[in-house]
């Protein structure tokens, strides 16, 4: 039997990346569009702030460049700041012809209201009130499903890539090449092939590795580890970016109260009301993040709290029910009234800087294929990314792989691929160990390698995702999969590649802050993991 389904390009993952690349392709592509959810599974439905853009008279190319830099603490590629920054008005432009109504503001030249972030040396953050993700995702959706080229295969969770290393096809001077993936069908609960000529990785980042996380449950970091297995190298996976303010309430699961808050003016309050950023930076609430979430750390563990404040309320309530709509309902099914009284906020997991190492048109180590979005290490954000710089370069490297791929039409042999093999493996029946591992990795991950670190701590986290690793792997190669398998395969692989980045850099600088090595080196490297060979990665005699 051969594969099931076929397409010219398959790109799984439906958040900005995804559906941008899978919009600017050409109509007479046959083109499949994966989610593990629905359309809207990813984080870009829960973004808040906006997207960062070079558009007014004032604001320039160099000076975003500058900001962007700055903020990622001496690890970006100049060349891909400046590719991503140049685009951005394109971009942009083309957001808006897909129909996203951003926020108006009649009396600027521009026409969009512009709001300010940490780190932000101008007023550039094009924004949806806030709830810019909400905005762009039913934009681009509603275009998605319109589009007859375009297949939608919601919940379907990509299982693997399938390589022609995997198959045996690889000549001695061949690069390895991807072929397509394995899709399990949640609703039907099977295996399925996939064969494509262009595979896309958009699967978002990673955070859900991290007990408490702003991400939605699908952050799971599935396309990074599914590229490190299949012999991708990874870049800076030590760098996860820990967002400053989360709400802080029992029944609120880390529901963001955006960095926009402080670009109009919110102050970050001890529990007795003292403003305190300007200890630590001279730009005070608008540092960029990684400042912002350690100097909230340091004083929280300081007083022994589990919370700090963020206060809005000296703007007017009119002003605050205008721009943040979102949070103000959400606070206030809290019983927080934001016009009056300071929001309790914590830090949480929030960013996957590393990832993927991929170019400037989002190819990869593999020939055909492709990462773009949160999934991708384009070097854009170096040790710590600018805020809003995320929607951005998913726009940016969603249209630049579409362009790669519209160039590069020639017809390429395709070989079969094999049906997935389940003639070995039973049904598991011992769920229960599945969610004890799902918590016992987002645990120790939170305790041992979140926003300061020790060598000790590390080796901790390394010793203990070793013995998880073995136990899934027994899991993985003797029971049918389930989608709760499958992302805690792939949360213990990034645990892994996080962890080993972190041992590796023996230096404090952005995001990874070290009491052992608390001195920024004078030369910034990245960390790059090589991919994992196949006997690293083989299950079982028949998995591929
Ligand atoms: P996502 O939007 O995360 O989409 C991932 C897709 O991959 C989903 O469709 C998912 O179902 C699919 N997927 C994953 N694994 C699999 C698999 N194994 N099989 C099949 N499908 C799979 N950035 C900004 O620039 N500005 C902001 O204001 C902003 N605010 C944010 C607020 C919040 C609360 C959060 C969580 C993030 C915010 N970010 C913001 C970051 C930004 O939203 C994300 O980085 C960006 O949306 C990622 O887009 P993406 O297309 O790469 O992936
Ligand atoms: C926010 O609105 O604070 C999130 C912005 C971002 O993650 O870039």
């Amino acid at each position: 039997m051969t594969h099931e389904l076929d397409y010219d390009v398959l790109i799984i993952g439906t958040g900005a990346a995804g559906m941008t690349l899978a919009l600017t392709l050409p109509a007479d592509l046959r083109v499949a569009l994966v989610s593990k959810g629905d359309l809207k599974a990813g984080s870009t439905e829960w973004a808040q702030g906006g997207v960062a853009a070079v558009l007014e008279a004032g604001d320039s190319v160099e000076q975003h460049m500058l900001d962007t830099e700055r903020a990622g603490a001496g690890l970006c590629d100049p060349a891909a700041v400046r590719y991503t920054v140049e685009q951005s008005s394109a971009a942009i432009r083309w957001l808006v012809d897909q129909g996203v109504p951003f926020t108006e503001d009649a009396e600027s030249a521009l026409g969009y209201h512009l709001t300010r972030e940490g780190g932000h040396s101008h007023r550039r953050i094009l924004h949806a009130a806030d709830a810019t993700g909400q905005a762009i995702a039913t934009a681009l959706a509603s275009q998605v499903l319109a589009a007859e080229h375009i297949t939608v295969l919601s919940w379907h969770t990509a299982v693997d890539l399938v390589t022609t290393e995997k198959l045996g096809l690889q000549a001695p001077a061949e690069r390895n090449r991807c072929l397509g993936a394995y899709l399990y069908n949640r609703q039907q609960d099977e295996v399925i092939s996939c064969r494509a000529r262009h595979t896309v990785l958009a699967t978002g980042g990673a955070s859900k590795v991290y007990l408490y996380t702003s991400n939605p449950d699908g952050s799971t970091g599935d396309g990074i580890a599914m590229a490190w297995r299949a012999g991708c190298r990874l870049a800076n996976m030590e760098f996860n970016q820990f967002h400053p303010t989360c709400l802080y309430h029992p029944h609120a699961k880390s529901f963001l109260i955006s960095e926009a808050v402080r670009g109009e003016g919110g102050r970050l309050l001890l529990p007795d009301g003292e403003p305190f950023m300007h200890h630590f930076d001279e730009r005070a609430e608008l540092a960029p993040r990684d400042i912002v979430a350690r100097a909230i750390d340091h004083e929280m563990k300081r007083l022994g709290a589990d919370h700090l404040y963020l206060d809005i309320s000296h703007r007017s309530a009119d002003f605050i029910s205008e721009h943040f709509p979102t949070i103000q309902k959400r606070c206030m099914d809290y019983g927080i009234d934001i016009t009056t009284t300071p929001i309790p906020v914590v830090p949480a997991a929030h960013y996957t800087c590393g990832g993927i190492v991929s170019d400037l048109q989002g190819r990869t180590d593999l020939d055909h294929l492709y990462a773009i979005g949160e999934c991708a290490h384009t070097g854009l954000h170096g040790a710590n990314r600018l805020a809003s710089n995320s929607l951005l370069e998913c726009l940016v490297y969603g249209r630049a792989a579409a362009q790669h791929i519209t160039d590069h039409p020639e017809p390429v042999a395709m070989p079969d691929i094999p049906p997935w093999d389940e003639s070995r493996v039973t049904d598991s029946d011992e769920d229960v160990v599945i969610a004890h591992n799902w918590d016992e990795v987002r645990r120790f991950m939170w305790d041992y390698v979140g926003i300061v670190r020790t060598s000790k701590r590390l080796l901790r986290a390394r010793h203990r995702v070793n013995l998880l690793q073995d136990e899934i792997h027994e899991f993985y190669s003797n029971y049918r999969v389930s989608n709760d398998l499958l992302e805690l395969r792939n949360l213990v692989a990034i645990a892994e590649a996080m962890i080993e980045s972190a041992i590796r850099r023996r230096e404090s600088r952005g995001l990874h802050y070290t009491l052992d090595y608390p001195e920024t080196s004078a030369e910034a490297r990245n960390t790059i993991l090589p991919g994992k060979t196949r006997a690293q990665t083989e299950s079982s005699p028949g998995r591929l």
